[in-house]
Order: C-alpha cells, then structure tokens, then sequence
C-alpha cells in the first residue's frame, strides 16, 4: 500500500510536459486489432495502470506488444484468437468494454465480461447494445454479467444515440468501421478522444467523417492495414496542471498541449482571476491573489469537462466568495468533498449540486483519493493546503496521470510516494 505525502503552501513554478491522452489511448489500444496488421502508437502513457491493464488484455486474445520506448509500442494483432475477454481481466477498468466492439469488428463475436472502473453514479451500457443491435448482432447479457455479442455480418445502420455518450460513440465506431455500408452516429460525442479515434482508425485505412461533430458517418471497409500514429495530449491532465498553477497562486508553463482543447478550462481560470497564455503547444497559467468565485456546469465536449469538476473544485474552495458546480453527466461524483471538508473547506452536496463557500485556506490532513479526478483533487489541495497532507488510495490516481510524482516535483511541489504497511496508515498520518 502506498500514499502520497504532500507539504504544501510551495506556488508551483516552472515547466510541465504533458502525456499522451488516457481517454484517447484507451479507445485506440483496442482499435489496433481491427487492423490484422502491426500498429506503432506513440505517445503513449505506458506507465499508468490503465494502459497496463489494456495491454494485458491485448496479450490474453493472443496480440504480441513490443515496447519500443517509455512511450512508443508496437501491436502486432495478426495472431489475435479470441473473442472471449474474462472477468478477472475487465474488472480493472471501465475501458475493457471497448473490445466488445473491437472484438465484434474483428470476429462478428465477442464475448466481454462488464468492465469496473471508477464508480460515478450508475453506468448503464444500453446505448453501446443498441448500437450494436442496429449493426445486425445479437446481444445478451448473462447473470454472471457477461455480454456476448454476435452478427452473421454487421451491416451499416443509422443510429441515434438518446443522450450524449462517449463510451457508446467510440463502441460503436469500432463495430461499424468494418460492417458493409454506410454507419450514421447521431447525437455523437464530440470529445477530443473520438476525433484522435478517428484520425487512427482513418490512418489505418477506414473511412470515418464528421469525428468532433454530433454526426459521424463511417462507411465501412473490408479490411484495415497497419499504421504509425501519435496519440493526443492529455486534455484533462492539462487541466490538472493549469488548476494546481493558479491554487497555488503558482505560474507554471504547460507544454505538449494543445490549446484549442482547454478553452472552457482557461475560460473559467481567467473567470477566477487567472492569467491564461496560450502559444502554439502550450499554456501558461498564473494567479498571484485569491481567486474569484465562479460557477461551473460539467457539459459534454465543448463543455466544462466533467473529468475537471474536482480539480476544479479546489480552486472555488479557496475563492473569495460562494460558487456552484452543477454536475450534469455523472449522478454521484461529489463523494471528495467530504474529503475537501476534512481540509477546511466548505462544500455542501446535494445530489447534481454543489455550493461552494470560499475559505481563506485548506489545512492539510489525512484524506482518501475517492476515484480518479477526485484522487487529483486532493493532490491540488494538499499543493495549496497549509501543513502535510497524506492521500491514501492512490492507485485511483496512477491509472491515469503518468509520473505524477516526478511531474509535481520538477514543478516545485512537495510530494513523495511512500510506502505505507500499515493498513490504517491514515489514522498514524503524522
Ligand atoms: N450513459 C447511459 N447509457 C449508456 C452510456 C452512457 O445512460 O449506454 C450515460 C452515463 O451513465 C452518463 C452519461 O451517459 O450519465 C455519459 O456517459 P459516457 O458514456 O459519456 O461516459 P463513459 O464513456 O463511461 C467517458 C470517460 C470518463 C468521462 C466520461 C464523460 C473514458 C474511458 N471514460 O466515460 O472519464 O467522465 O466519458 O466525459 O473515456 C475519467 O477519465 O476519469 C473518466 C471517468
């Protein structure tokens, strides 16, 4: 077991390079087996354990992965030979369920047991087996939670998504890029991860249009070949470092991103009396006095992304004046502010709804990485936090953000990673 120990109050300073985008690797690791072919994908963030897990699945159906560097790997899927991914391999990650599509592109079959991954509210899949029923494949999902999916063949098909869903966007590209005819998603994700998705799935010879609007239309091939490609930076990752440079009242430059995606996050950083530049592949963000109080409404993409919302609550947790985050994707994801209210703030949650009243300060303390977005979270605020302040449960945080301690800490922060024996390491925090 391990947790990060933060002394905070340090403004962050310096220069920060961004990763490759978990969400658009996530979509792309499972994509290459569409090709029977060898894939070279770059940038990619092959440390955190998302990644890791991907990989193994790849491994179990039989794809051989070479690592070419820190962030390049080749998959080779000409040997993948199986449909069947298991329980103990899907529970890791909410991702795993893309082979359902990758595998259904593949074989005509697949048969995926319901992925984990961070729990936010309830995560129905209704609209991934509608998109795949409409291909032509049966689905049936079993008491031991195992989807088994199958077509004859998968034929092209329009298909109106009732709300707004990446997972589903991205399952079913992946299914309709080798079905016979003409796919139209509509009511689409325009997520920066399905146009990255598309630009590969096109690098490797498929014909996808309209990827970053809300209608996609893909016309299918009969066969995809093998290619080099470079994945995105990470959008929300970014984020991370743009919050923790203005909570810290710090200054940092955000290098290997790209600006266009951060505009809502920048939005409400210079809406909180940040100091925003942007150049061509990076962003540099500052705040030298206690931020202003603003309100945030979590929206599909080009929306305030809702992976931003406690990271992003920090922030309003130090502004001078009361926000409101209103959530609007997720039913439950202010479980951390219990966990910011341990520190000092002042979070009242009421379902979608959160008021925030600004403190002067965040006192650091022992506190718990819920999931994810929330485990980054309590990182900014032991950054900005007077005192130590010991997060448990980080392995929530190393599935998506690489060398976060090295990324901090080459930016002034005060944090270690540390061993910790003792189960109830929290109640010994010193
Ligand atoms: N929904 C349904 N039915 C479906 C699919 C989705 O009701 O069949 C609902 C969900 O319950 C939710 C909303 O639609 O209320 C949006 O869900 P979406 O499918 O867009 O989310 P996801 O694909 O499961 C991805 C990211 C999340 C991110 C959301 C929203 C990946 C691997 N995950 O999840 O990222 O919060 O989109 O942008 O791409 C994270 O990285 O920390 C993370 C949780």
């Amino acid at each position: 077991m391990e947790k990060f120990v933060i002394n905070g109050g340090t403004p962050l300073k310096g220069e920060v390079e961004v990763s490759g985008a978990k969400n658009a690797a996530l979509a792309i690791i499972p994509a290459a087996i569409l090709s029977q072919d060898v894939c070279t994908i770059e940038n990619l963030p092959c440390s955190i354990s998302d990644i890791g897990y991907m990989m193994k699945i790849l491994r179990q159906i039989g794809a051989q992965i070479r690592v070419i560097n820190k962030n390049t790997i080749e998959i080779d899927s000409r040997n993948v030979n199986s449909y069947v991914i298991s329980h103990d391999m899907t529970k890791h990650l909410r991702a795993s369920y893309y082979f359902i599509g990758a595998l259904l592109g593949r074989f005509s079959r697949a048969k995926v047991s319901m992925p984990g991954g961070c729990y936010l509210g309830p995560r129905p899949i209704d609209q991934h087996i509608k998109g795949f029923e409409l291909l032509g494949a049966t689905v049936s999902v079993d008491d031991n939670a195992i989807v088994d999916a199958r077509a004859d063949k998968l034929i092209g098909s329009p298909i109106y998504l009732d709300m707004v869903s990446v997972g589903a966007t991205v399952n079913i590209m992946l299914a309709a890029v080798k079905a016979s005819g003409l796919t139209v998603i509509e009511n689409a994700a325009k997520e920066p991860h399905i146009v990255d998705l598309a630009n590969f799935l096109n690098s490797m010879g498929a014909d996808v249009r309209g990827a970053g609007t809300d209608v996609i239309k893909i016309r299918g091939v009969e066969q995809l070949h093998g290619c080099t490609y470079s994945i995105i930076p990470d959008q929300i990752e970014a984020g991370t470092f743009m919050v923790a440079a203005a909570a810290t009242k710090g200054d940092v430059l955000i290098k290997n991103v790209i600006p266009k995606h951060l505009e809502s996050i920048s939005k409400k950083l210079i809406e909180c009396g940040a100091t925003v530049e942007e150049f061509d592949d990076a962003v540099r963000v500052s705040l030298n006095k206690r931020p202003d109080k603003c309100n945030i409404k979590t929206m599909p993409h080009p929306g305030f992304p809702t992976d931003m919302q406690s990271q992003m609550a920090v922030l309003l947790a130090i502004a001078d004046g009361t926000s409101i985050i209103s959530e609007s994707i997720w039913s439950n994801r202010f479980k951390y502010t219990e966990q910011l209210n341990r520190m000092g703030a002042n979070i009242k949650a009421d379902g979608q709804l959160a008021v925030v009243q600004g403190v002067e300060r965040l006192k650091g303390a022992p506190v718990k990485a819920d999931d994810l977005r929330a485990g980054a979270a309590m990182i900014i605020a032991g950054l900005c936090a007077s005192g130590t302040t010991e997060i448990e449960d980080i392995y929530h945080i190393d599935r998506g953000y690489e060398d976060v301690v090295e990324k901090f800490s080459g930016i002034g922060a005060q944090i270690k990673r540390v061993y910790c024996p003792d189960p109830d390491c929290l109640t010994n925090a010193g």
